[in-house]
């Protein structure tokens, strides 16, 4: 606890968060200044060219390219690392933290990849470590894990956590527009990552998906054990498909908990969620996430997921009770002791499954094709035929009864080997959650 009467905070980073972060701490200075009784200066902020234009305005005086500078000042209380990756904004991390300095951080790669070293050295140190804007933008679920669900486990999350796939999705969907031009929309209005094949190719959800695991069971699963799948291979077809069948297709992290054997399974991949859930009515760049406790049931959280402002909310946020600790001592709850949870081997990964396949329109394909699912094991339910782009080519929409993850990667293994079957077939799950 400390009697100071001015709180420095140093912003690693004025890109989208970091200038939206400068913004809206200075607009509600006063109101932060008397809810909290400290006052709050914004110190020294660095960036990487000191001449780009930006829309905040900070003292040349303030501003250093040097991040670790900012991290390592003596004067600085609260370092807030918005530099995004997992190099540099690593060391900057570490070095605020081994100095006993308190970071914010909206930074999931980095949190992915480094969150057992990052809690070591908060410890170790006395610093503390807040990462609220890193999952769901504005939603606080780090919040409402760590501290409203406390008295719950979870057998099931599942959850839109990426706004540029569902910006995508949503306005591929509506306009009938390839993801591209949506794509480039996405970057400018800052939602998408510097390197938006994080985004796109589904590991920016498993980012996040790791550390709602972790919050949630302990352990940190990283992404080369997790099924990832992005949202390229998704066309007009199956957007189609989806709806005159009920579903909206969204890129969901779902992570399923199977308490009789402690087998915990993380994944990411565009689903065909039934238009009944609510999270299938999550559109634009909206999050959503629902979250099964034993205790509590369903909850759901619905709000902004990407994009300056959102992200501002849940950074402030964090700064807020940062502030909180440093004057009061007010700390959070402590993040999980580490746990080592079993992975469910994929024949445990159960669901129903939709297929797209562009077939030559010649006899007896489908005849192959019934055959090659049923010595995978996989039971067809439906199958409908539409025209292909491709001359001479029909396109096949299957959805299966329930089977699991082995038998249908089978399945596709067999039909892509099949001479009448043009491409690898696109592979979606249905979203029967319980929850
Ligand atoms: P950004 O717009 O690319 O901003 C990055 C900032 O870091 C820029 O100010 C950049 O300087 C500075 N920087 C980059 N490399 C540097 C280097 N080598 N040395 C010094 N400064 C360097 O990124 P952002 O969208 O604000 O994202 C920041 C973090 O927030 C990332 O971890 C991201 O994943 C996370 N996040 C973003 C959002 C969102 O909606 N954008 C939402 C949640 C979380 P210059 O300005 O001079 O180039
Ligand atoms: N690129 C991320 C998204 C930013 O679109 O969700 C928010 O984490």
């Amino acid at each position: 606890m400390s009697q100071l009467s001015t709180i420095n905070i140093g912003i690693c980073g004025l890109g989208t968060v970091g200038q939206g972060v400068w913004k809206h701490l200075e607009s509600a200075r006063a109101s932060l200044e008397s809810k909290l009784g400290v006052k709050l200066h914004l110190h020294r902020a660095s960036v990487r060219d000191l001449k780009k234009k930006r829309a905040v305005r900070v003292p040349a005086t303030r501003l250093t390219t040097d991040p670790l500078a900012v991290a390592t000042d003596p004067a600085v209380h609260i370092v807030c690392e918005l530099i995004g990756g997992t190099t540099l904004a690593r060391e900057v991390t570490l070095a605020a933290l081994r100095l006993g300095k308190t970071v914010v951080s909206a930074n999931k790669a980095l949190l992915c990849a480094h969150g057992p070293e990052i809690f070591a050295a908060a410890r170790a140190h006395g610093g503390h470590f807040f990462f609220e804007a890193s999952v769901a933008g504005g939603i606080p679920i780090i919040k409402a894990l760590r501290e409203g669900l406390v008295a719950n486990r979870f057998g099931l999350i599942y959850g839109i956590l990426n706004g540029t796939c569902n910006y995508i999705l949503t306005r591929m969907e509506r306009e009938g527009l390839g993801y591209p031009a949506i794509l480039a929309d996405a970057k400018r209005l800052g939602y998408a990552e510097a390197d938006e094949s994080l985004d796109v190719e589904g590991w920016d959800t498993a980012h996040k998906a790791s550390i709602l695991a972790y919050l949630a069971h302990g352990a940190w699963v990283p992404t080369r054990a997790m099924l990832v799948e992005g949202i390229a291979a998704i066309t007009q077809a199956d957007l189609h498909f989806a709806r005159e069948h009920g579903y909206a297709i969204k890129l969901l992290a779902v992570i399923t908990r199977d308490f009789a054997n402690g087998e915990l399974f993380v994944r990411v991949h565009p689903t065909l969620l039934p238009l009944t859930k609510v999270l299938a009515n999550v559109n634009d760049v909206q999050n959503g996430i629902s979250v099964n406790g034993d205790v509590v049931g369903e909850t759901v959280y619905i709000g902004r997921g990407a994009g300056q402002d959102a992200t501002s909310s849940a950074v402030i946020s964090d700064i807020v009770d940062a502030v909180l600790l440093l004057r009061r001592g007010n700390a959070p709850l402590p993040v999980p002791v580490r746990q080592h949870c079993p992975l469910a081997p994929l024949e445990r990964v159960r669901g129903r499954y939709y297929l797209r396949l562009d077939v030559k329109d010649e006899p007896g394909v489908l005849a192959k094709i019934a055959t090659a699912t049923a010595h995978a094991r996989v039971s067809i339910a439906s199958m409908v035929q539409r025209p292909s782009a491709r001359r001479g080519a029909a396109t096949l929409i299957l959805t299966t009864h329930e089977s699991n993850e082995k038998a249908i990667r089978a399945t596709v293994a067999r039909l892509t080997r099949l001479a009448c079957v043009l491409e690898k077939p696109l592979l979606l799950r249905i979203g029967d959650f319980a929850g």
